[in-house]
């Protein structure tokens, strides 16, 4: 055997290569804890530090875009054409989609979409039905923290439901129970005798007044005229209420067409518009289809963990989207892949709180 390194092994162990610049490329480079715990500067280092901390800077700065374009104020002209929004909310420059699964708001997602609300820095909530009756059943009664292996059996023997590591005691649904009928009878009532046409979002706005409690998502919505968009309305508890309902008291309508065209208007109409969304499923495809009515969002952010290999939607990148006219083509959406309970409290703290007094000064 020679003692020479064989030619082939050699050739293309030390292939030789094109310069990479730093001109053209961002060196990988990591948060340096020799300059102290600086949680700003910790998150910042995230855009350089590769795979998904990457994206978040990404997603920081595509939500930074759709914030720098919200604040820049419209002319006359535009201002003039506000009435064009069917909900009656004043139009800004960017219109901003924030959807969300369910378990956001049974977890403690809740709490940094609630300071969103709150502060008037989106403007269309979007969700499934969960993502609704968890807000009000909160005001009502505590979720828990519990843990992912407890065992269903013994849960279920003992009234407990569990939501991943989190527990909801079977007796919040009936608070909720003794809560939501009495307004279901009074709007059943309104429908009769005012010909109120109820819609699930002017459902949820009646139940954000109902509720009067500054930790609702949607006490603030209503108070700060957001419209809130959720066609699956009854596939939750929402939706045995209302079966219930409709046994002890038949007749209630609740009218989906509506609000296809209250959502789609949203998009339409808007100057700019910015989709921020949290999961997949229901709250993700309603979003971009309505902004298929503009032919894209403008800016666009997907945290979630869904995969492509399947073929669902929940998985589907902003690229797909782009496919089908629900992302402008010359755009620059970012998916972040990951669970939302960890990415997105640190993306508003990168983001929104950021801008929080600009956002004050502007709602005064
Ligand atoms: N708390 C609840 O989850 C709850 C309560 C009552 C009713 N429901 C009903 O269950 C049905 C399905 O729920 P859904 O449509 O809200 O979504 P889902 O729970 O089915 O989730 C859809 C997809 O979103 C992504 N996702 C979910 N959680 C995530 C997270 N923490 N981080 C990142 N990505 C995440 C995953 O890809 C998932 O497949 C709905 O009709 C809803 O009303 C849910």
């Amino acid at each position: 055997m020679s003692d020479n390194i064989p030619q082939c092994a050699k050739e293309a162990v030390l292939l030789t290569s094109e310069p990479l610049s730093a001109d053209k490329y961002t060196e990988v480079k990591g948060y340096d804890f020799n300059n102290g715990i600086d949680y700003h500067k910790l998150l910042k280092s995230f855009a350089t530090s590769g795979f998904q901390a990457t994206n978040f800077g990404f997603a920081v700065q595509e939500i930074k875009n759709m914030i720098d374009k919200k604040l820049i104020p419209l002319s006359a002209n535009e201002l003039e054409e506000m009435n064009l929004n069917p909900v009656g909310r004043e139009r800004s420059n960017c219109t901003i989609f924030l959807a969300f699964t369910s378990n956001m708001i049974s977890s403690g997602v809740r709490d940094s979409i609630r300071y969103l609300v709150q502060h008037n820095m989106v403007d269309c909530l979007v969700t499934s039905a969960g993502g609704i009756e968890e807000d009000f059943i909160k005001c009502l009664a505590p979720t828990y923290i519990g843990d992912f292996k407890l065992d269903g059996k013994k849960l279920r023997l003992s009234g407990i439901n569990r939501i991943g590591n989190l527990l909801v005691s079977n007796d919040n649904y009936c608070k909720f129970e003794t809560w939501l009928m009495p307004i279901l009878d009074q709007i059943l009532q309104e429908q009769k005798e005012e010909g109120t046409l109820w819609t699930p979002s002017k459902l949820v706005a009646r139940l954000g007044m109902e509720i009067d409690n500054p930790d609702s998502v949607y006490y603030w919505a209503y108070k700060n005229n957001i419209p809130v968009f959720c066609p699956g309305l009854t596939d939750g508890s929402l939706g045995d209420m209302i079966y219930f309902h409709s046994y002890k008291n038949p007749g209630l309508v609740v009218d989906i067409v509506q609000d296809i065209r209250w959502m789609n208007s949203q998009a339409v109409y808007a100057k700019n518009t910015g989709m921020i969304i949290l999961g997949g499923g229901l709250a993700k495809h309603h979003t971009c289809n309505a902004n298929l009515m503009r032919n894209g969002a403008d800016f666009c952010v997907f945290i979630n963990s869904g995969s492509e290999f399947d073929g669902s939607d929940s998985g589907a990148s902003p690229d797909e989207a782009k496919s089908w006219g629900k992302v402008k083509i010359d755009s620059k959406p970012v998916k972040v892949c990951g669970d939302a309970t960890l990415i997105f409290p640190l993306v508003v703290a990168e983001t929104f709180a950021q801008y929080h007094s600009q956002f004050v000064k502007l709602n005064k």
